[in-house]
């Protein structure tokens, strides 16, 4: 139901609710501390990229299908279209803002370019943020685990070779930034 009406359970009619408040919510994001207000229903996706203007975060499916908008919390990835922002209180968010800029690239943004592991690179921000998820996970060891495990980043041009080329390259020579 829209937020703004609520059911009126003497008349079964739709009325104007009161406004909900808006909740502050202190958080890291990308090592910078934030304090915002945030609507309960906003998602992590939607605050970063509409309030924060993190917009390398991509929104592909906007319900945990694709893995366009995967980011870290924690060093965690997660899915940040099926995250409320305000359940995130006092955690820390890496975005891919945050792995690496110009200049000053993450090791795998270096090997996605190396191995030219994109071609339209919407998906791109999300594989490399689970890629570094995978790597702290500590879970995989060679070509078949990487794939599984990154199962849920789509790549709909297909690059999954180049992907998986890069992102081994960074697991077995230990790059770390
Ligand atoms: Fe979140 Fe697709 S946008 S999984
Ligand atoms: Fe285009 Fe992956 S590079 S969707």
């Amino acid at each position: 139901m829209n937020p703004a009406v609520t059911l009126d359970r003497t008349s079964g009619r739709r009325v104007a609710a009161e406004p909900i408040a808006s909740l502050t919510l202190r958080l890291t994001v990308n090592g910078e501390e934030r304090v915002l207000q945030v609507e309960p229903w906003t998602t992590l996706l939607d605050l970063l990229r509409d309030k924060l203007d993190l917009t390398g975060t991509k929104k592909g499916c906007d319900h945990g299908q694709c893995g366009a908008c995967t980011v870290l919390i924690d060093g965690r990835r997660i899915n940040a279209c099926l995250k409320l922002a305000v359940t995130l209180e006092g955690q820390e968010v890496t975005t891919i803002e945050g792995l690496g800029q110009p200049g000053n690239l993450h090791p795998l943004q270096a090997a996605f370019i190396e191995h030219d592991a994109f071609q339209c690179g919407y998906c791109t921000p999300g594989q490399i943020c689970s890629a570094q998820g995978l790597i702290n996970e500590g879970h995989a060891r060679n070509r078949a685990d990487v794939r599984e495990q990154m199962s849920g980043n789509i790549c709909r041009c297909g690059a999954y070779t180049n992907i998986a080329d890069a992102v081994l390259e960074v697991l077995e020579q230990g790059k770390q930034p």
